[in-house]
């Protein structure tokens, strides 16, 4: 430990049942804030910079690092205001030190250990994909493992099965692109702004999915793989295709045909793995969640196979500090404190 942090000492701590953990997300475009108490939400704050980041069709890096420096102490004062306690009462600080954009993720960071230290209490260093699993307690504070998640975000498409508070088994991934990212680049193809997935969703509402597109499914393996390479190649290819015909894209079709392929398998090998372990619960997480078609077949197909599943309200499925506080408070429980000296990784393995 750095002799800078020679006054932070936790050798007196008293570990609580229900702590007051306040937690800090900065990976990509969202500053947020939120606080919990136990698994009861206090406040959930979020300023993000989406609609700067949309006049340039996606994240910039740097405009990202700066918007979090302004909206840093504005989103922890107000999530504090919120939830009406005193900086005092907070007994940990749980915050996003990767997966994510490293300038990014640094204001975060920084920002939350000199609360901890400052306060003298415990830093909790969250795996962003963790916190994606564990907006599952924001939902169902009751929630016990073990349980099957569906994984899917900009950056993370996975089959997991959690076992215990802290611990999971990747059971199958993707090879290539993430599920979102493939989102954002049909999205791309089909003319529409950042951020990809929501506009997606909005035109494929008024389209059916006639137009044949291979699944993002990789057969023949012993392991479970998904690949979104080749159905993002597909929707080019059909574009210009019809291009080269003269023939007009009906563009809500192909929305609709894109978005069934891209998660029909995801929810179907969901069910049938949980089905395989004999695990009774389903939880999801992450950006792609939020998207209604996800939604609904993954609770029908749940409903179908008996199984009890925990669906994240849509803005805990986006990126959000909420998530954030929750694992942390996992960690919490756990024991799992970080030194001071931790610094942000633009990348972590899922396992
Ligand atoms: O979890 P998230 O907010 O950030 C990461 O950790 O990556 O996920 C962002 C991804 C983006 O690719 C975005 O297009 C996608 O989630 N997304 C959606 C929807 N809302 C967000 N994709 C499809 N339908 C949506 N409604
Ligand atoms: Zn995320």
């Amino acid at each position: 430990m750095s002799p800078l942090y020679a006054m932070y000492n936790l050798s007196n701590l008293k570990i609580e049942k229900e702590p007051i953990i306040l937690g800090v997300e900065s990976s990509c475009d969202e500053t947020a804030c939120a606080i919990i108490k136990g698994r009861k939400l206090l406040a959930n704050q979020i300023i993000s910079s989406a609609s700067e980041q949309a006049k340039y069709g996606g994240v910039v890096p740097e405009i990202a690092s700066r918007a979090h420096t302004e909206a840093v102490d504005e989103v922890v004062k107000r999530a504090v205001k919120e939830a009406g306690i005193k900086l005092s009462d907070i007994n940990a600080v749980a915050v996003t030190y990767g997966a994510g954009l490293l300038g990014a993720l640094l204001v975060g960071l920084s920002f939350a250990k000199g609360l901890a230290y400052s306060l003298n209490v415990p830093l909790i260093a969250v795996n962003h994909i963790r916190g994606h699993l564990a907006a599952a307690y924001l939902d169902q504070p009751d929630l016990k493992p073990p349980y099957i998640t569906l994984l899917a975000s900009g950056g993370h498409t996975a089959i997991l099965h959690t076992k215990s508070l802290t611990e999971f088994e990747v059971l199958g991934g993707t090879s290539d692109d993430a599920c979102g990212e493939a989102f954002d680049k049909c999205a791309r193809v089909l003319g529409l702004p950042y951020p990809g997935g929501p506009n997606v969703q909005r035109m494929a509402e008024g389209g059916n999915s006639t137009i044949s597109l291979p699944q993002c499914l990789v057969k023949n393996l012993e392991r479970l793989q998904f690949s979104y390479s080749g159905l993002k190649t597909a929707v080019i290819n059909y574009c210009h295709n019809k291009e080269q015909k003269g023939e007009e894209v009906n563009k809500a079709d192909l929305a609709a045909s894109f978005q069934k392929a891209a998660i029909d398998p995801l929810v179907k090998k969901t069910v049938e793995y949980a089905k395989k372990l004999n695990v009774k619960t389903v939880t999801a997480g992450g950006g792609v969640v939020a998207n209604d078609y996800l939604r609904q077949t993954l609770t029908q197909a749940c409903k179908q196979n008996g199984l009890t599943l925990v669906l994240p309200e849509k803005k805990y499925c986006t990126d959000n500090a909420a998530m954030i506080a929750s694992e942390g408070l996992n960690q919490y429980l756990s024991g799992n404190f970080a030194s001071l000296d931790i610094n942000a990784r633009a990348a972590i393995p899922l396992k």
